[in-house]
């Protein structure tokens, strides 16, 4: 039997495991111990995994749920459409991989009906400066909230609405079309969801996309929202993942939110493979709350 050790990164978010062979088929009894450290920790942390190659980190991302492969495959990785490649590195003047992600928090594909569980990020390179990943726990920030707060948004739907955020936030890009439109309407998630591995409610919010609250004016939302967001967002709820090559982490979407912090785009190099895993619905049990 694998004999793990988990090491909290901070208070509330985030466990470094150390002594897993992430090269080795995993047995259930250690996948199950991911699945709940994930669920109640929302990062893991794995250091040294220099040597994992695609297929291998492929294989280890299939013990969280099938992987997407993503829309955008001119950033994936050749060969494989399950990793996305994202870096600011240019070869023969074209892009190897996404650049200039989110610097804003938000849960990935939180647009969707059903959104992605989660994500597993390999550090091939990285700047010496600038560059973390910040990760904020969306259920400490929920058992945080004063109380009357909690039942208000336990009550609510948030509308995510990607063509309204696109458009107020790309005005330099090109317009989209009828049909990218059509394919990502406007959609409601409960604002407040149950995890279903370990039942625990989280807020399901986030800094992009989210244009109001079921019921309640776009204005009047978007100040509720920030005051929310802005309680979210204090270091306490938050871990600011310092990368190292080799580094592996994975993200629990279902419960925390996380951004890119900025780094020298062009006089360093940054590469990362990333894996997703497919989600579910989100849902909310009032008794778990
Ligand atoms: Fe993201």
């Amino acid at each position: 039997m694998t004999a793990l050790h988990f090491e909290n990164l901070t208070e509330n978010v985030g466990t470094e495991i150390i002594g897993l062979d992430m090269c080795q088929p995993l047995e259930a009894d250690v996948r199950r111990q991911l699945e709940r450290a994930l669920a109640d920790r929302s990062v893991l942390l794995l250091r040294g995994q220099i040597e994992l190659t695609p297929e291998q980190h492929i294989d280890f991302s299939r013990c969280f749920g099938s992987l997407e492969d993503h829309v955008l495959q001119n950033f994936c990785l050749p060969g494989y459409p399950e990793i996305f490649v994202v870096s600011n590195i240019v070869e023969n003047g074209k892009h190897i991989g996404a650049f200039g992600g989110s610097k804003e928090f938000h849960s990935d594909l939180a647009y969707l009906p059903e959104p992605s569980m989660g994500s597993v990020f390999h550090c091939l390179e990285c700047p010496v400066e600038g560059g973390e990943t910040a990760i904020v726990s969306m259920s400490a920030v929920y058992e945080a909230l004063p109380s009357e707060r909690r039942d208000w948004l336990s009550r609510r739907r948030a509308v995510f609405d990607y063509v309204w955020q696109y458009e107020r936030a790309h005005r330099d890009r090109p317009a989209l079309t009828e049909e990218q439109k059509a394919r990502v309407p406007p959609i409601d998630h409960p604002a407040v969801r149950t995890h279903p591995v370990n039942g625990k409610p989280a807020l399901f919010l986030s800094e992009i996309w989210v244009r109001r609250f079921e019921g309640v004016a776009d204005a009047e939302s978007q100040t509720i929202l920030r005051e929310i967001l802005d309680f979210a967002t204090r270091p306490e709820f938050t871990y600011v993942h310092k990368w190292r090559p080799g580094d592996v982490i994975i993200w629990d979407n279902r419960n925390s939110m996380h951004k890119a912090c900025p780094f020298d785009e062009v006089n360093t190099r940054r590469r990362m493979h990333r894996t997703t895993v497919r989600g579910t619905a989100p849902f909310f049990q009032a008794s778990s709350a």
